[in-house]
């Protein structure tokens, strides 16, 4: 989390490191700052609240400079607590968590020194400035023997003028070369279009101070090899429409073609078809929306290959000292490929002997190059924080991977459908949930209830609402709502049914009748006609018609659309929810 940028070269590095913090924003927007270093000195400029409070500050002049946005850990998101964090001349920016801040600030407290804010990464500033004797690059290193937990650091010191030194543990940097520039950032959207990138690796140091010179973990120099960047990192646009998360939801059909393509060819690589071949269990794991996408994998490949698998949530996998049975397949689904919990639970399934299959929207994220074998998703880039067509994406491989499986297993397996077309289609009529909004609007709660894959788009629909309109909603499975959840509803509380298998249609409406009879308003997402119009139900969206264990990749689509509509209604902003960020790359 957190995004840091930095730029030493012949032009001005306010206006670089600001319009580098604006590509950053997906990493946080709690608060924002940039370090200049002028003719007097380093001058520092933060605020509470995103990139654009710091335009006041794109006139500073100066050659070099650091900057960053914040996803606040430790401390609030106050000015106070926004970087760059500064000490006796010693002027950075942090990206990670410092596990041992608490020890390593009680030991400078002890020496006297005064902290002004409550981070974990100003205590980075005091280790820095209690090593220098005058070598920054060395300061740096001995500064970083000390801290335990992640880092991506950019340091400047007031009495080596031009110089950025860079360092990092567990959290990505980039350092990059345009013409007389050098520059740094957590992730190449903030480096769009620029020619030479680097990837520092772990326990790497860099100098960039005319040139870039790249060091090993003892500071010995290394030569690195240019690191090749798929060129969909451009930077994105809104291309017209109002929001990011609405265009992206425009975008669903055409991110389902393009992996539905890719995966065709992925699977037909014979060395992943031999594990396939030998694989006796699946372990999905991923976080929120990749969870989801999990879920709804593990209900299609039970149904369809009867093949035992669980959905992990990956930020508990990694602490539940997970059974990996001989032959299992992990397969890691992540937007990112950087969410620091999916990749933990990657690694404890690879030591514990799993083969790994990472499925990412990311060329070039720390996921891919882990995994044995990497099926993409073609989404194209995400920019909204809300996951809208990467879910779907993410959905079209794991349901390939079905099929692959089932090949490779001799089970019969009917052909997979392109749903593409349907999810144009479906867009067009989920616009009608627009008019659902009255009765969100003001609601104290939602409800999103189905059985089987309907139930998995009910939870990815819930969180979907939670996530950008603030409105607290439970997916819940339809049958057992009688079970507890059912005294929530009062009068007009907006339940969303989600109905799609024919198999369990009927007793999905037995809950739906059970909400109505308590006030409930009712709304359906479902292929069945025939249900849509019952006296119970207030409005529906009807689908194209679709296999129900493959729905969710058309029954989320006016759940996305809900969301979206209902955070418009409510003033939120649908594409940067409060205290979220796009990427999360913390514990
Ligand atoms: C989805 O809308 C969320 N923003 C979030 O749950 C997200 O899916 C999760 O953090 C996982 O991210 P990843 O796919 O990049 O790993």
């Amino acid at each position: 989390m957190c995004g840091i940028v930095g730029y030493t070269g012949k032009g001005n590095a306010a206006p670089a490191l600001i319009d580098g913090l604006y590509r950053l924003e997906y990493r946080g927007y709690d608060s924002a700052g940039i370090a200049v270093e002028g003719e007097n000195g380093i001058q520092i400029v933060k605020r509470a609240g995103r990139v654009k409070g710091l335009e006041c500050a794109r006139g500073l002049e100066g050659h070099a400079g650091i900057g960053h946005t914040r996803w606040a850990t430790h401390g609030a998101p106050t000015e106070r607590n926004a970087h760059p964090h500064a000490y006796h001349g010693i002027v950075l920016v942090h990206n990670g968590i410092i596990e041992n801040a608490y020890t390593l600030r009680e030991g400078c407290l002890a020496r006297g020194e005064t902290f002004v804010s409550d981070t974990d990464s100003e205590v980075i500033a005091h280790l820095i400035a209690a090593e220098y004797r005058g070598n920054l690059l060395e300061a740096v290193r001995a500064g970083c023997e000390k801290l335990k937990g992640s880092y991506a650091l950019a340091v400047m010191c007031e009495k080596e003028r031009g110089k950025i030194v860079c360092a990092r543990k567990r959290s990505p940097l980039i350092v990059a070369r345009s013409g007389e520039n050098l520059l740094v950032a957590s992730d190449l959207p903030a480096l769009a279009g620029e020619a030479e990138a680097y990837a520092l690796g772990e326990g790497e140091f860099a100098l960039l101070d005319g040139d870039i010179t790249f060091y090993d973990a003892s500071l010995s120099p290394i030569q690195k090899v240019r690191t090749e960047f798929d060129a969909s990192t451009e930077l994105a646009d809104r291309g017209g429409y109002p929001h990011f998360m609405r265009k992206e939801m425009a975008e669903i059909p055409a991110a389902m073609r393009r992996t539905r393509e890719e995966a065709e060819k992925t699977l037909s690589l014979s060395p992943l078809y031999e594990v396939l071949c030998q694989t006796e269990y699946i372990q999905i794991l991923g976080c929120g929306t990749a969870y989801h996408a999990g879920l709804c994998a593990k209900t299609f490949l039970e149904a369809t290959c009867r093949l035992p698998s669980e959905a992990c949530v990956a930020s508990e996998y990694r602490y539940r000292d997970p059974i990996v049975p001989s032959n299992t397949l992990a397969v890691a689904v992540s937007q990112s490929g950087e969410t620091a919990d999916t990749i933990a639970a990657a690694e404890l399934a690879k030591e514990r002997g799993a083969r790994l299959v990472a499925v990412t929207n990311s060329p070039d994220s720390s996921l891919n190059r882990m995994a044995d074998f990497v099926l993409p998703t073609r989404a194209g880039r995400e920019v909204a924080v809300a996951a809208t067509k990467s879910f779907n994406a993410q959905l079209v491989a794991l349901y390939h991977l079905s099929e692959a499986l089932a090949r490779a297993k001799g089970k019969p397996f009917s052909p997979l459908p392109d749903l593409s077309a349907a999810a144009e289609e479906t867009l067009l009529r989920s616009e009608r949930v627009e008019n659902w909004i009255k009765s969100f609007q003001n609601a104290r709660t939602a409800l999103f209830i189905g059985r089987g894959a309907d139930f998995c788009a009910a939870l990815e629909g819930s969180l979907k609402l939670k996530e950008i309109s603030y409105l607290p909603s439970e997916g819940y499975p339809a049958g057992e709502l009688k079970h507890g959840t059912l005294a929530l509803i009062e009068d007009g509380t907006p339940v969303v049914a989600v109905l799609t298998c024919a198999r369990l249609a009927e007793k999905t409406m037995n809950a739906v009748h059970e909400a109505y009879a308590r006030g409930a308003h009712v709304f359906l997402v479902t292929t069945f006609l025939e249900y849509a119009g019952r006296e119970a139900v207030r409005d529906a969206v009807l689908l194209p018609p679709c296999d129900g264990l493959l729905s969710p990749v058309l029954s989320v689509i006016p759940l996305q659309m809900l969301a979206y509509f209902v955070s418009v209604a409510r003033g939120a902003d649908p594409d940067k929810p409060r205290n979220l960020a796009k990427s999360v790359t913390v514990e």
